[in-house]
């Protein structure tokens, strides 16, 4: 079993990740500028989850953010869309290589009470240019709203994946999986990454616009022949 590790754990992504990694990875590490902080994010999961004490006190630990990067077969990236770049640009030199790197970053600009995508390069783009070429990325999970993730067993959604090689999408894909009812879809190559980083808002604005809760993507289609897609 790997490790798995949670740059910026500490948010509702990080932690709504959390409590459903430690079923498939032996360590889920919580990262966090603070370590501190990481520690007490682990004990306010814990107090929220009575049920799931015995797993997540043996499996989920919070640490800083140096640790993930430098100890975690599969770091995800769960960091504020502004904040991603430089944190992976100081922490650079942490990474020990042949790691899998998703990275969950939605761009978002808020603009006359409307979400709108940040115009430019992708950040998933940006973290390949930066990181070695042993290091896997792909871009994933933006499309999944953590409050569903926290809260519920399982989560009946789409998740796009961006990516350059089929090996990386089978490696993001057994992540995925590992949330009960998520279904990894491959969107496409890292030049494809913006298009999934822009999705977000569309369910935001989708959310507040029409007084929905969590909106979230499902795709409705049938399978042709040699489909690699499992429902
Ligand atoms: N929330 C969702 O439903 C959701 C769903 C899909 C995708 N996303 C995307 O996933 C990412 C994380 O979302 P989130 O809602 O979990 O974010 P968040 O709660 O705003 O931030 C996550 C963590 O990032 C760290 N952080 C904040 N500012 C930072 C900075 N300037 N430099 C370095 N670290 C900083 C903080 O951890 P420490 O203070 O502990 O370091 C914070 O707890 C975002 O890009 C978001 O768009 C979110």
């Amino acid at each position: 079993m790997q490790v798995i590790g949670l740059l910026g754990g500490t948010g509702d992504l990080g932690r709504g990740l959390s409590v459903h990694l430690v079923n498939s990875y032996e360590k889920v590490m919580i990262g966090s500028r603070s370590k501190g902080k990481a520690v007490s994010a682990v004990q306010e999961i814990l107090a929220d989850k009575p049920d799931m004490k015995d797993l997540l006190s043996k499996r989920l630990v919070g640490v800083d953010n140096s640790e993930v990067a430098s100890s975690s077969d599969i770091v995800v990236a769960t960091l504020p869309f502004e904040a991603t770049i430089d944190t992976i640009k100081q922490l650079k030199e942490s990474f020990r290589g042949n790691q899998l790197f998703i990275s969950a970053a939605a761009s978002l600009e808020k603009k006359d009470h409307e979400f709108l995508s940040a115009k430019g390069p992708s950040v998933a783009q940006e973290i390949r240019a930066l990181l070695t070429d042993s290091i896997e990325v792909a871009a994933a999970f933006q499309t999944v709203p953590a409050p569903l993730l926290y809260k519920n067993s399982s989560v009946d959604a789409d998740v796009f994946v961006a990516c350059d090689k089929k090996s990386t999408f089978e490696a993001c894909s057994e992540v995925v999986r590992s949330i009960r009812n998520l279904r990894p879809l491959y969107v496409g190559s890292l030049q494809v990454a913006s298009e999934v980083e822009g999705l977000t808002t569309i369910l935001l604005n989708v959310a507040i616009k029409n007084h929905l809760r969590n909106p979230a993507f499902k795709i409705i289609a049938e399978p042709t022949a040699g489909s690699p897609v499992k429902s």
